[in-house]
């Protein structure tokens, strides 16, 4: 692999220019990379800002006034993501996420979304769309957003108490326009609405059992709630077995209180495994990735916000698909390089880590969570 490493002016991480083979065949929806596991889902950073500072991803010492962002052409337009969506859609793909930094910052976000919207699987099918956001404008998009056709929303949300809230956000943001953010995207319709909090031993674990009696008593079961281990990502965040609370010990605490049953999983390559909570009081999930990796079943692939695409969470090198977007490619030409890259694919990161294997890699630094999305 290999022989151009483009070192661009707003380069943070390598990224090849993708090879396109001469003889692809057109995209089947049949792509299985080298592990065999095929390419359904992608995910689209969208902005790398982001108006929050929590410490495990976005440290405020590192990510400082003086820290900078990607400049505003760098970024891919709205039209290129949805022509490079539109050909993943053709691999297979059809379950899109916007994510960042924090998407909503991204302007006129709901033109992108009426434009995926637009797009069709192969058989003729829409697309599941959804969004990870903070929550911290839902209140004011949510409605927009909807009506360009997004039906469901993921809103990142650490803590119910408010003291506890603001130190992980770390820019002191109150929890209540957060609430009020999940509210909006509910009265609008969108379904089911999830809410991700990223636990940490010592942080917040006490949390657990309020946020979840919070979300059946203020919602109930048209709200899923999901606990997430607190991972390695990124090189920023000063990460520490210590700090990591499994998943295991998330249930079992909930379970004392709202007794809890496994459930099957909606699909495979899930990263959640579900739960329900006796009572009818509706379903929880968690995110095992340090405790149990899941890359088993891994089908998704990352496009970054100025198009790079990278196979794993945890890569240091991208794809850069830009370079192709605006090098006059074809959509022939992109297909093709986008089938052999994802044909080429081996990460596995997280089941390395398990194993104690993890190959520090080539030295390089991995990618930030804010600049690939979750
Ligand atoms: P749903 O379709 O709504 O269930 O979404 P999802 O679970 O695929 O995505 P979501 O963005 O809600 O993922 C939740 C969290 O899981 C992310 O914020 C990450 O912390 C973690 N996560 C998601 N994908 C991966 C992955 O591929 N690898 C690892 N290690 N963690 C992941
Ligand atoms: N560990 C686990 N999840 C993380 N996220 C960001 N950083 C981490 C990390 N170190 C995820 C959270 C958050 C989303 C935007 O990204 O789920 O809600
Ligand atoms: Fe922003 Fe989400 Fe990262 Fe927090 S986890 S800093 S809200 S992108
Ligand atoms: Fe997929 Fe990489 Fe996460 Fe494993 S660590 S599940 S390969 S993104």
């Amino acid at each position: 692999m290999g022989e151009t490493f483009i070192p661009l002016a707003d380069l943070r991480y390598a990224a090849e220019r993708p090879r396109i083979p001469e003889h692809a065949a057109p995209p089947s929806g049949l792509l299985a990379d080298r592990l065999g596991r095929p390419l359904r889902d992608l995910r689209i950073s969208v902005t790398d800002r982001c108006n929050f500072r929590c410490s495990y991803c976005m440290p405020k010492e590192v990510f400082d006034k003086a820290y900078k962002f990607l400049p505003h052409d760098s970024l891919l337009s709205f039209e290129e993501i949805t022509r490079t969506a539109r050909l993943f859609v053709a691999h297979g793909v059809g379950k899109l996420r916007l994510t960042g930094g924090e998407p909503l910052l991204r302007k006129n976000l709901e033109v992108l979304v009426d434009q995926l919207a637009a797009l069709r699987t192969p058989a003729g099918e829409a697309l599941d769309i959804t969004l990870t956001t903070n929550g911290s404008v839902l209140e004011r998009k949510a409605q927009a957003l909807r009506a360009a056709g997004l039906k469901r929303v993921t809103v990142s949300l650490d803590a119910l108490d408010d003291a506890v809230f603001r130190r992980m956000n770390d820019v002191d943001f109150p929890v209540a326009d957060v609430l009020r953010g999940i509210d909006a995207a509910l009265r609008t319709g969108m379904a089911p609405v999830k809410v991700n909090m990223v636990v940490k031993r010592g942080t917040n674990d006490h949390e657990i059992v309020p946020l979840a009696r919070h979300v059946r008593d203020a919602y109930g079961p048209g709200v899923i709630l999901r606990f997430i281990e607190y991972m390695d990502v990124g090189a920023t965040n000063g990460w520490c077995m210590d700090e990591v609370l499994p998943s295991a010990e998330v249930v079992q605490r909930l379970s004392q209180v709202f007794p809890l049953e496994p459930l099957q999983p909606n699909a495979t390559g899930e990263t959640a495994e579900r739960w329900r909570y006796l009572d009818g009081g509706g379903e929880i999930g968690v995110i095992s990735s340090v405790t149990q990796a899941f890359c088993r079943d891994c089908n998704r692939a990352r496009l970054s916000t100025e198009g790079k695409l990278f196979l794993c969470l945890f890569a240091s090198r991208g794809h850069d698909l830009r370079a192709l977007l605006r090098g006059g490619c074809s959509d022939e030409q992109i297909a093709a390089a986008i089938g052999l890259i994802w044909s080429e694919r081996e990460d596995r990161y997280s089941e390395l880590r398990g194993a104690g294997t993890a190959a520090a890699g080539s030295g390089e630094r991995r990618v930030e969570m804010h600049y690939i999305g979750g």
